[in-house]
């Protein structure tokens, strides 16, 4: 008998990923989706036919109880979020029930309906914002810099709560920026990939960016959906950070980007001050030697193969 898994967030960046991950290991796959009035599922359309979709919402208790109920899953992955820093601080109440509260809703419809199944969290490097440490492990101390950092330690601890009080297999995985084409516009490694690609094809002149020093551990979201998968078929349920140990700056990301299209960044990048944080994370690199070790899990990308993979893609998509 193959194996059932739930995946909240499957028409996110990562959840799409997941799915495909999960069907080529034989699952049966259920995704939860938000009801709109029109369908978000350009991630999964390739696979649409493969997976099972149901309506649920983090914000609605009886949606998650019903949707476990009716799907019996062996693993749960628990991706769905309000994932955009920026707007954490123009939506801060719901950001904390989405990604805060949210998790409390998805551990109760588990513990209240399969207490057995196995549970991944998606937690953040973000929660590390102002590092205590350098790099990040699994015990370097939190200090987040957003309300989506706040309510991700939120999500984190409960999840080990739960562990610790139920004895239920629920696991956090901290894993630090991954990209990918599928990534969504707004987020910085895509958002200058589509630029570069918009100045190329003659569509945009001018790219607008906020704060080009910040650096970040950037990671292919292909390489870190197989970490969460492997997280879940471990003997006894541990906590793990995700990372490439590499850093870089948006700066560098830039410049990679613009070079890979025969362009000069300089002659394009404006920096916008309002697109500055009110409270930047500053650095982020993670030693995720803990998942190397137990978990046999590597990167396969690099960061420049990162870069120009989805500059290329941008061509492709917006080329004539
Ligand atoms: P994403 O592309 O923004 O996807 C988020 C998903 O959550 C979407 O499917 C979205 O559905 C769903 N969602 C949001 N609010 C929901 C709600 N109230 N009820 C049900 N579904 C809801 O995010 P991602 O990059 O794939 O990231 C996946 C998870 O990993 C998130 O929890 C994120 O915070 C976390 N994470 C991401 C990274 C990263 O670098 N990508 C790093 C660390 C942690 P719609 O399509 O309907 O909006
Ligand atoms: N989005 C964005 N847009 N970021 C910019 C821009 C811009 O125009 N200009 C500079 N940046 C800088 C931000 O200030 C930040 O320091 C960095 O680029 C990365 O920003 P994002 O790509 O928006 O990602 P993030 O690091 O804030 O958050 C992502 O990674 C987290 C893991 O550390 C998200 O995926 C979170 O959901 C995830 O938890």
């Amino acid at each position: 008998m193959g194996k059932t898994a739930l995946v909240t967030g499957i028409t996110g960046q990562d959840g799409s990923y997941l799915a495909e991950f999960l069907l080529s290991k034989g699952y049966t796959v259920y995704g939860m989706v938000r009801r709109s009035s029109t369908e978000n599922f350009d991630r999964i359309e390739h696979i649409r036919d493969q997976v099972i979709l149901r309506q649920g919402d983090l914000l609605d208790q009886l949606s998650l109880l019903n949707l476990i109920e009716e799907s019996n899953p062996d693993e749960i992955y628990n991706l769905a979020a309000q994932s955009f820093v920026p707007t954490s601080w123009t939506k801060p109440l719901l950001t904390g029930e989405f990604t805060g509260l949210g998790v409390t809703r998805m551990l109760e419809a588990v513990r209240a309906v399969k207490s057995k199944a196995r549970f991944y969290q998606a937690s953040s490097s973000e929660m590390f914002g102002l590092v205590q440490e350098v790099p990040q492990k699994e015990t370097t101390p939190f200090y987040p810099r957003s309300p989506y950092g706040v309510a991700k330690v939120y999500g984190h601890f409960i999840t080990v709560n739960y562990r610790e009080s139920y004895g239920m297999y629920a696991v956090s995985g901290i894993l630090f920026n991954h990209e990918s084409p599928r990534r969504g516009k707004e987020f910085v490694t895509r958002k200058v990939t589509d630029g570069v690609a918009r100045i190329k094809l003659g569509l945009q002149k001018e790219l607008k960016l906020g704060n080009l020093e910040a650096k970040r551990d950037w990671g292919f979201a292909g390489d870190y959906v197989r970490a969460m998968w492997l997280m879940l078929q471990q003997d006894k349920p541990q906590d793990y950070v995700i990372a490439t140990g590499e850093t870089h700056s948006v700066q560098e990301l830039v410049e990679i980007a613009f070079n890979h299209a025969g362009l000069n960044w300089k002659d394009h990048v404006k920096t916008d001050p309002t697109l500055i944080r009110p409270a930047e994370v500053d650095l982020l690199i993670g030693d995720s030697s803990k998942a190397k070790r137990e978990l046999g899990w590597k990167t396969e990308v690099s960061f420049e193969g990162l870069v120009k993979m989805m500059v290329d893609a941008d061509i492709q998509r917006l080329k004539p």
